[in-house]
């Protein structure tokens, strides 16, 4: 059977592909944000993961305001990026790991999640830049698959069912015939707001609470409604769901590899951790 080996949860500012592209990782605005993945590095070389299952947010490259699912898997045999208009280079394509994509799709849907199946699909900066942060060298090592969680149009699903969501993953990875090493990673948050009269916020206390209670206490922020979320964590901060995703697949109980926090990386306060699921 295959066997889930860890989780990493990271933010995914566009300008960190811009600081890529243009080698500013040594910068003193930049050091403290790239610095936090060297022990992931490490980390990665030892654990080999096979194959990522990725939980993102498209902000409107692959789906637009007109069609929005809440949920949505890829089930594609390649995904590539596309320009957003970030300026940002192109990464090359990944490969799609069809079978767990499918095994996915058809554990979730008896357990009752409604799902988007995606045969097509472009993945934007919020899964491409994390790739990156990982693999510097940018020819993966590993077979993905895409897990889209609406966070950029009301009505959100809640942080609930986004727990609910990762825990359902986290036991379709567990049976699926196989004996890949596979890798969950959620990307988004921390805490910012792009757009109205709070742009620019930030909420480091609630982050720091909200990063803590993923190792003891993972189902502590379900607890918060959309909009109490929003109001503690920006409009954009949201994207955390993607974290409470990862930590559900993760099980009950984790160990804590690896923590960095740094204020500001753009509007962002960037946030990374990386779990390894204890049995
Ligand atoms: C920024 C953050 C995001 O999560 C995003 O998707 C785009 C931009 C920012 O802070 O600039
Ligand atoms: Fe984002």
């Amino acid at each position: 059977m295959a066997q889930i080996i860890g989780g990493l949860t990271t933010s995914h500012v566009p300008a960190i592909g811009r600081a890529i592209a243009k080698q500013l990782q040594h910068e003193p605005y930049w050091k403290p944000f790239f610095d936090g993945y060297a022990p992931v590095h490490r980390w990665l070389a030892q654990a080999r993961p096979d194959v990522v299952v990725v939980f993102y947010n498209d902000h409107g490259l692959n789906f637009f305001l007109d069609k929005m699912p809440t949920f949505a898997v890829g089930a594609a045999p390649n995904y590539r990026n596309a320009d957003e208009g970030w300026g940002l280079p192109q990464v090359p394509p990944f490969q799609g790991e069809q079978g767990l994509s499918w095994h996915l799709i058809d554990a979730l849907t008896a357990e009752d999640f409604d799902l988007t199946t995606c045969q097509e699909m472009v993945v934007d900066h919020a899964f491409t830049l994390p790739m990156a942060l990982l693999w510097p060298e940018q020819q993966w090592p590993v077979k993905v698959v895409p897990v889209c969680i609406n966070t950029v149009q009301f009505p959100l699903p809640s942080a609930r069912r986004c727990y609910a969501l990762g825990e359902a993953v986290g036991r379709a990875i567990a049976s699926w015939d196989g004996a890949q090493r596979v890798m969950v990673m959620g990307t988004g948050g921390l805490s910012h707001q792009l757009d109205g009269e709070r742009a620019g916020f930030i909420n480091r206390d609630f982050d720091l609470q909200f990063m803590e209670s993923l190792v003891h206490d993972p189902q502590w922020a379900t607890q918060f409604n959309t909009h109490e979320l929003v109001e503690k964590a920006g409009t954009q901060g949201v994207e955390l769901l993607m974290w409470l995703a990862t930590r559900g697949a993760l099980g009950a109980k984790v160990r804590e590899v690896h923590r960095n926090y740094h204020i500001p990386i753009s509007n962002t306060a960037s946030g990374l951790m990386l779990f390894e699921p204890v049995a």
